[in-house]
């Protein structure tokens, strides 16, 4: 566990506009900062970051919180990982006690795969330049490939020796479990269970995550003659999904901010050579078509992508498809083709940055109108070709989500096809509509599916913050308004309110905290709360009912214990809890203490109601048992319960009405 000091040190360290900076671009928006949320699919931003409060939040999904919370959902880490994951950020000592057994073998499958591949790029890059072999074969190759020595550092560039089990044994005798370096991919087992080196006698291209961790490795042979495979890869592991990378982000991501454009090639040397000749915003496909994921990973950093293809077409057609799908996620694509016979890394090597810049800049095509070219290319006059492209190229017209870029590219292939801007509008129209229509039935299909999931108990129907809710306060009233309460507090607790002067009972006016104000209340009544974690946050709070510099929101966020940590988090992100309670409430010109003292009372009675609700409901139940109606002492005493309970719950009513909110339904 880590102690409470050293927590609160990393809470106040961590900056949320660098934490969250270092994966989502950022872009400033008054006192705020706005971006794509890394969490849900989205085409414009509603991911905001407030650097005063140190918050992130995303009005999109609803998630949000501290620092940690985001490095939580983002790299998928316990709450105690996070926060030592922000303490090596920002150079923090965290002193842990030595692990028990039961824990090391807890320890995760991933964080041993992560080990395991860091240990072997080290391995690698110690092989490449300190060993005989690595120097005269691998750094050899390197440097004759045009790399500085300087870069085949910064990429972390290895060798691995042309001996089977080099890296096997010395793994193994440095303690590494064999199966575990198996599972990482770096070694496979054969046949007769022996442990061998997948890259034997390659050199070693490591892949790292966003965050700079090493997932997984391309090794490539040296001779070109030789028959085995030019590259060879990772497999899959439970790290390492290859569809969720792209080579070189790590280096590129500040670049791609900077310039606000991602450049796509396809290779690893095509990325190095680039980056050393100091274009930097360049990642790699690995030569695979791109996948959603991979897009989606580039969307965050930028709109603008510009695919850098060798001079020869064949290579282009085939990822073309692919590239609909950049489109789709609402990038703007443009196409690069490099002189004949040359390819991103050739080129960059024989030419200064200026002219790798300016050969871009002076040969972009949009995607569209490049796609257009080639396939005319391709059909010639043949009419019924011709019509078959026309449909091709719409179709990709149609899955562009701005409807202003549409038009423009409508404008283009109409002077490029010399077909009348209507037909291309119509059929884009059509398009559309089908794949709407589609989308609608695979909207039913899954409601369909919501249903019939909701009917198996056990499993948890997909729905909506909102849906969850109001499900919640029909089962559970108590519980829901406690909830609202914490969310309340967390976020007013320490303002001042104002409770005004009451001639029936004589007292004057006097102001308060919100949460002393809450304690009194309930505590007149004898309330205490239903549900433990909330009456322990409850508790908690009431400690610091006289301190206004208390920081409610920041205390919890930042609370040792992760399940009051992670409730606080999941309440800063929540938007319809409190609304249903303020949604009539208009704070025009009123006095602010008035205003919170009427938000407060309103909170303390609508719980109340509930209480006096389930009260009710038992004294009811009381008067339905035939012992009770028996004995005729024990009616008459359940009788007057009841009769109490339902003036409390009148007068509780009155009190809502006289500050002009009406009725209030109980179970909501
Ligand atoms: N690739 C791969 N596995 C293969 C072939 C290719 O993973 N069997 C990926 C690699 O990431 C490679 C990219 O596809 O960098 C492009 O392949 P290719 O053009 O053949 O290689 P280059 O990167 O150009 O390598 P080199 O310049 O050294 O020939
Ligand atoms: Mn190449």
């Amino acid at each position: 566990m880590i102690d409470r000091r050293t927590i609160e040190l990393i809470m106040d360290t961590a900056k949320v506009e660098d934490v969250v900076g270092e994966f989502v671009a950022l872009r400033k928006r008054g006192v705020n900062m706005i971006g794509l949320c890394p969490f849900h699919n989205e085409k414009t931003p509603s991911f905001t970051v407030s650097p005063a409060k140190n918050l992130w939040k995303c009005f999109g999904c609803g998630k949000g919180g501290k620092p940690v919370h985001f490095i939580m959902e983002h790299e998928q880490l316990s709450y105690p990982d996070a926060l030592r994951w922000l303490a090596k950020r920002y150079h923090i000592e965290i002193k842990e006690r030595e692990l028990t057994d039961e824990e090391k073998r807890e320890e995760s499958m991933r964080e041993s795969l992560f080990v395991i591949n860091q240990y072997a790029l080290q391995h690698f890059i110690d092989t490449l330049h300190n060993t005989e072999e690595g120097k005269a074969i691998g750094l050899n190759y390197f440097r004759h490939r045009g790399l500085r020595d300087e870069t085949i550092r910064k990429f972390c560039l290895g060798y691995s020796l042309e001996r089977r089990d080099s890296f096997a044994k010395t793994a193994v005798a440095a303690g590494y479990n064999p199966e575990l370096i198996a599972k990482a991919g770096v070694c496979y087992s054969t046949d007769d269970g022996r442990l061998q080196d997948r890259f034997w006698g390659r050199v070693i291209f490591p892949v790292h995550t966003l965050s700079g961790k090493v997932v997984a490795f391309g090794g490539r042979v040296l001779q070109t003659n030789a028959k085995a495979a030019k590259y060879v890869n990772s497999p899959e592991s439970e790290i390492y999904h290859k569809s969720d990378h792209l080579y070189g982000l790590y280096f590129a991501k500040q670049a791609i901010m900077q310039k606000n454009r991602c450049i796509l090639v396809e290779g690893y040397l095509d990325v190095i050579s680039m980056y050393q000749a100091g274009i930097e915003n360049v990642v790699a496909s690995s030569g695979t078509s791109l996948t959603t994921g991979q897009i989606r990973l580039i969307h965050r950093f930028t709109d603008n992508v510009t695919l850098l293809y060798d001079g020869d077409k064949a290579g282009i057609k085939a990822s073309i498809r692919g590239i609909d799908m950049l489109l789709e996620e609402g990038m703007n694509i443009n196409v690069v083709l490099l002189p004949e016979g040359e390819d991103p890394d050739s080129y960059a090597q024989s030419h200064s940055t200026e002219e790798v810049e300016e050969y871009i800049e002076r040969n972009k095509v949009d995607f569209i109108r490049f796609k257009t070219n080639l396939l005319l290319d391709e059909v010639g006059e043949d009419p019924i070709r011709r019509a078959g492209l026309i449909g091709d190229v719409v179709k990709s017209i149609a899955v562009v989500p701005n409807e202003i870029l549409r038009s423009e590219y409508i404008k283009k292939c109409s002077d490029m096809l010399s077909v009348s801007e209507q037909l291309l509008v119509k059929e884009t129209a059509k398009i559309r509509m089908k794949r709407a229509e589609e989308q609608q039935k695979n909207n039913y299909a899954e409601q369909a599916q919501e249903a019939q999931n909701a009917e198996t108990p056990q499993e948890t129907p997909v729905i909506d913050e909102f849906q969850q809710n109001i499900i919640e306060s029909y089962n559970n009233p108590l519980r829901h308004k406690e909830k609202a309460i914490i969310q309340f507090m967390l976020k007013n607790g320490s303002k001042l309110l104002q409770v005004p002067e009451s001639k029936e009972n004589n007292t004057p006016a006097f102001t308060e905290t919100v949460i002393s104000h809450l304690y009194y209340s309930f505590e007149g009544d004898g309330i205490e709360f239903s549900t433990p974690l909330y009456k322990k946050i409850f508790d908690e709070a009431c400690e610091h009912a006289t301190d206004i510099n208390f920081d409610p929101e920041n205390h919890f966020l930042s609370h040792p214990d992760p399940e009051i940590s992670a409730l606080a988090a999941e309440l800063c992100g929540e938007r319809y809890l409190l609304s249903k309670f303020f949604s009539e409430q208009k704070s025009d010109e009123r006095n602010e203490l008035a205003v919170m003292f009427e938000q407060t009372t309103r909170l303390a009675i609508a719980y109340k109601l509930s209480i006096v609700d389930e009260m009710l409901k038992t004294a009811m139940a009381k008067l339905k048992d035939p012992a009770v109606a028996a004995d005729a002492a024990a009616l008459q005493e359940t009788m007057e319960e009841f009769k109490f309970l339902k003036e409390t719950q009148q007068a509780l009513n009155n009190v809502l009405r006289g500050y002009g909110f009406g009725h209030v339904a109980l179970s909501i």
